[in-house]
């Protein structure tokens, strides 16, 4: 497991009869030189302490939401930003219909519902638990979310019942998280281009026609190929949007601008041109701020058609 070196690992363990085994997640993330911050649910508490979670993974145990100490030292927007990655293992039934509904009811839930990063679940839970159509329901919605999961198993349970809803082994969890460093090691290797918002095409120094686009889409597309390691860049139109550090952000405000920046950043291993610039532009732009008159015909051409023109350009 070469691939956990070094990385941020924030682990959250949640209130089931597996707690136990999240010490042995532990003690293998270690031993393979990953960095563990964890968090224990209030539940969780009642199956592992503290001590014995913070003496494994030589760092740092959270768990209360209002702590003026944790606050003050780490909030819990900074300990979601410091992760590479959030683990939950195991993950009860409680806390997944937390995460599927949004409820932010503890620091768990809290930081988990603030994270931009990847989040890896392996459920817990007696087999009735596991098979009820809410959980069903609430992993279908996670699993939307882009959430990945580790397991369950089928074998014997702790309650003496059978069937799925074990939770895996803590060295296939520890595998399973080597893995996902590996891909996106593997990923970093590509690079991707993705193009956003609406271009501003002036009339004159103060004026101008745009397209209607929130740049969302192009954002959202930019964040997710960094999360699976691609080295991106987003070439932005004028947009209220922030983007994490991970991504190499240009600012362009014309369609023009769009281009030449398209240009310089390529060629790529994927390029998604999901800005709506403007279809047209101002055929002469007025040098100065036009006076106020009655009518005003403005003479517009076709605008550049950036992507077509990479496109055929790009080798
Ligand atoms: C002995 C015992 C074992 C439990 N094991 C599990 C379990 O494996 N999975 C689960 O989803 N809930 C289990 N529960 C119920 C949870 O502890 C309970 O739903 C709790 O509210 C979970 O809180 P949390 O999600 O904030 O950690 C268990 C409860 C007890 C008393």
């Amino acid at each position: 497991m070469k691939n956990l070196l070094n990385k941020k690992i924030l682990f959250i363990i949640c209130g089931g009869i597996s707690a136990y085994k999240s010490l042995e997640t532990i003690r293998l993330f270690k031993k393979n030189g990953a960095e563990i911050k964890t968090i224990l649910t209030t539940s969780a508490k009642e199956f592992v302490t503290p001590l014995s979670i913070t003496s494994l993974s030589q760092g740092k145990v959270y768990s209360d939401l209002f702590s003026v100490e944790n606050e003050a030292e780490m909030d819990h927007i900074s300990l979601s930003r410091w992760a590479d990655i959030i683990v939950i293992a195991p993950a009860t039934a409680n806390t997944i219909s937390k995460l599927a509904q949004g409820t932010t009811d503890d620091l768990a839930s809290t930081v988990v519902l603030a994270s931009d990063k990847d989040i890896i679940l392996a459920p817990a839970m007696n087999v009735r638990m596991w098979e009820h159509p809410t959980t069903k329901t609430n992993i279908k919605k996670l699993k939307g979310f882009g959430y990945k999961l580790i397991g369950p198993e089928v074998g014997d349970m702790a309650c003496g019942e059978y069937g799925e809803g074990k939770m895996s082994d803590p060295s296939v969890i520890a595998e399973e998280v080597d893995k996902y460093f590996l891909t996106q090691k593997n990923n970093k290797k590509f690079k991707a281009l993705v193009t956003a918002g609406p271009t501003n095409e002036y009339i004159d120094p103060v004026r101008f026609i745009t397209n209607k686009s929130s740049g969302k889409q192009g954002y959202e597309l930019a964040k997710s190929l960094s999360k699976k390691g691609f080295d991106t860049t987003l070439i932005s139109g004028p947009t209220n949007l922030e983007i994490t550090k991970d991504i190499n952000l240009i600012k362009v405000e014309t369609a023009d601008e769009m281009l030449v920046a398209t240009q310089e950043n390529l060629p790529v291993d994927v390029a998604i041109f999901s800005a709506a610039g403007a279809d047209f532009k101002i055929n002469k732009k007025y040098e100065n701020k036009i006076k106020k008159q009655e009518n005003l015909n403005l003479n517009l051409e076709k605008n550049v058609e950036y992507f077509i023109m990479c496109l055929t350009i790009t080798p």
